[in-house]
């Protein structure tokens, strides 16, 4: 499973990245918004930025919710960088953009997916990835790793060959959840990522033996 970081803070893509276990970086309108970035220019500076930081997918995502503008803020998209994927929202336009871009080799991450309906859409249309909100799912009351599981059984049984990301992670358990369930991409905020990390037995045990190496000096 690839590990992507979803943030636009460049500060914690260096930190993600530094730990060496770095694939990609998801954003999204609210989360440039978080960082104070403005205008077009500034957006797509912010991007490159991005994408000179960390060697992997960047998703950039559109803020256009008809068929041309889609199309046109895709290529502008595209143009900053070779690791740009477009982040398409799951409306009727966005899959038809879907379908255009793919034909014609620019990629995509179908965004704000929250069924397994939804999900085939993404495919057939030729995303690159489906990403499947899971986080809010359990906000809502239900349990989002299990769209993750049924949109891979899906994909697997029917050879789709779109890539699942699973978004919206709010925990390392999620994490976790996702990869058992066979995602091919977590994208997750930094803390998340690094909750992984912590176990009380490794401390305690770290602790014991830095105690016990003190009498092997
Ligand atoms: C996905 O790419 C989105 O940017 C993101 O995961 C949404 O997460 P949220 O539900 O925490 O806003």
């Amino acid at each position: 499973m690839k590990f992507f970081i979803d943030t636009a803070n460049l500060d914690q893509i260096r930190e993600a990245n530094e730990l060496g276990i770095l694939d990609g970086v998801t954003t999204n309108p609210s989360l440039m918004a978080k960082e104070g970035i403005k205008g077009e220019q500034a957006i797509f500076q912010h991007y490159k930025t991005i994408c000179e930081l960390v060697d992997g997918d960047v998703s950039a995502e559109v803020i256009s919710t008809d068929y041309k503008g889609i199309l046109d803020e895709a290529q502008k998209l595209a143009d900053i960088h070779p690791n740009i994927v477009v982040k398409v929202p799951m409306i009727k336009d966005g899959v038809k953009a879907i379908k255009w871009l793919s034909e014609n080799g620019i990629k995509t991450n179908c965004t704000l997916v929250f069924s397994a309906g939804q999900a085939i859409l993404c495919a057939k249309a030729g995303a690159t990835y489906v990403s499947p909100f899971i986080g809010r799912i359990d906000d809502s009351g239900w349990d989002g790793v299990q769209l993750i599981e049924q949109v891979k059984h899906i994909y697997t049984v029917q050879g789709f060959e779109t890539k699942v990301l699973a978004a919206s992670i709010r925990n390392p358990n999620h994490i976790i959840r996702c990869a058992e369930a066979g995602a091919d991409v977590c994208t997750c905020p930094l803390d998340s990522i690094m909750g992984l990390l912590k176990h009380p037995l490794t401390d305690i045990g770290l602790a014991k033996f830095l105690e016990d190496a003190k009498k092997t000096v």
